[in-house]
């Protein structure tokens, strides 16, 4: 193997042994590997679970930062980053930048996104607004998983175009809006269901309030009250030990 792939077969050894321990793979014999039938979509390029543009985001943008955990513990996170770029400005600080976070976005998403949009029960929304939906993987499954008959996608203005590459690619020409704009100086476009993906995770609790109290007013008739059902449970994702998903 390390010969097909123009390796160091010591090093390629240790990283098939890391793996192992993971589960990732399993190993059948001294120097003999295999992948579980159910890791495949996870690591195939062409497949919706693919998790890779994610994995390439962590090695690529965030792995420095584990340099500062031990001042985040002392100090918290904002204000040992008070003098960093804003980190949406890093994120998006030059052409490459943005195509390779909106990947990174898509591939941690799209998969979720489609059994979210199922168990969300959207089959009354009219519109649905996506906040900071990026190049929209919420907003696509929504509308390919559930009779909803349009999403807005409401983001920075350089989202856009990524943005037009998902109606293209899904074939949305109608259905799939994007409205420009910023969620901390501009109020949200209205509609019948408010989405927030991975944007609460992002900012101090003060700032979500002021973004839920925003969603608040934007949602037409503020939303609906949860009926009281068993809970779901997503299929996807990994359990601990690495047996197949619940
Ligand atoms: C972590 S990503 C989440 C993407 C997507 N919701 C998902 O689930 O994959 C955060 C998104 O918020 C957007 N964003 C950041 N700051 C924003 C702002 N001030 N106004 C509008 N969108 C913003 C980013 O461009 C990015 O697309």
């Amino acid at each position: 193997m390390a010969d097909a792939l123009g390796t160091d077969a010591d090093t390629l050894e240790r990283m098939l042994l890391v793996l192992t321990a993971f589960g990732v793979l399993r190993r059948r014999s001294e120097g003999r590997y295999e992948m579980p039938g159910e890791m495949r979509p996870y690591l195939d390029r062409n497949d919706d679970q693919y998790v890779g543009g994610f994995v390439d985001h962590l090695v690529s943008e965030t792995s420095t930062q584990i340099n500062r955990l031990a001042a985040y513990l002392e100090h918290g996170k904002t204000a040992v980053d008070e003098q960093l770029p804003a980190p949406f400005e890093f994120l998006y600080r030059d052409e490459q930048a943005p195509a390779e976070f909106m990947a990174a976005m898509w591939s941690l998403s799209f998969a979720p996104s489609k059994e979210l949009a199922e168990l969300a029960r959207l089959n009354e929304v009219k519109s649905l607004i996506d906040v900071g939906g990026a190049s929209g993987p919420f907003a696509v499954a929504a509308l390919l998983r559930s009779p909803t008959p349009s999403a807005t996608v409401f983001d920075l203005p350089l989202v856009e175009r990524f943005v037009a590459e998902s109606r293209h690619t899904y074939d949305l020409a109608d259905r799939l809006d994007f409205v420009p704009g910023d969620f901390f100086a501009d109020e949200l476009p209205g509609g019948d269901c408010i989405a927030l993906g991975y944007v609460l995770s992002d900012w101090t609790d003060r700032t979500c309030a002021n973004l839920l109290a925003k969603a608040y007013r934007a949602c037409h008739g503020h939303g609906r009250t949860h009926s009281r059902q068993q809970p779901h449970r997503l299929r996807w994702g990994f359990r601990p030990n690495g047996s197949a998903p619940a």
